[in-house]
């Protein structure tokens, strides 16, 4: 085990990097396997999903079209207010088109309800959803989730993409803040 870095002490381990990619494969297979001899259409959340988005698309063994959208939720720092909106959108129409959506975290479900909303809009042919990790506990609205990876307790969660104001992405696991939230300056 390497040494924690000064910047992860407060950051208690969840879902160790082995982990992730032994159920990332996992979802890619099933993944695969359920989309068989169609063209999908992959669609990234981002800025959370960029980590696992990479790692799942390699895991898929099928032609599939990569293309990401920017959504953000007004809120505090640890919860979402449920206003929702889009910071960039997709660069490629859906309509007609078997499309999947990869997000990072369903907490709430406010996000992904207003997605799947605005994707109905626009004639796709199936929309399915698959994201990393479930927070059952905070559920505001219920959607339908294809693939989950991690059903996960009710912790404000960083690491593999998932941030907190801004930081944290870059850890290679999934871990969480056991004591008080740290106080950090806020990005410029
Ligand atoms: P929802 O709309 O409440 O389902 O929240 C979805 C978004 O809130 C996710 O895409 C994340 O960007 C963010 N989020 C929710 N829970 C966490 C967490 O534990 N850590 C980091 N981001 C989170
Ligand atoms: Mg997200």
């Amino acid at each position: 085990m390497r040494p924690l870095r000064d910047y992860e002490r407060l950051v208690t381990p969840l879902i160790d990097a082995a982990t992730l990619a032994a159920r990332v494969a996992e979802l890619g297979a099933e993944i695969s396997a359920a989309y068989r001899g169609s063209d999908l259409f992959v669609v990234g959340v981002l800025k959370g999903v960029f980590p696992f988005f990479a790692d799942l698309v390699r895991h898929i063994d099928l032609p599939c079209q990569c293309d990401f959208l920017g959504l953000s939720s007004y809120g505090s720092r640890t919860q979402t207010s449920g206003v929702v909106r889009f910071t960039s959108d997709l660069s490629h129409p859906i309509n007609d088109r078997e499309v999947l959506i990869v997000e990072d975290i369903v907490d709430t479900g406010l996000t992904m309800s207003y997605l799947l909303n605005n994707f109905q809009t626009r004639g796709p042919r199936s929309v399915k959803i698959c994201t990393l990790l479930h927070k059952p506990a905070n559920q505001v609205v219920a959607v339908p989730l294809d693939y989950v990876g991690f059903v996960i307790e009710n912790h404000f969660v960083v690491g593999y993409g998932l941030d907190y104001m801004e930081r944290f992405r870059n850890l290679a696991y999934i871990g969480y803040f056991s004591g008080a939230l740290p106080v950090l300056e806020s990005c410029p």
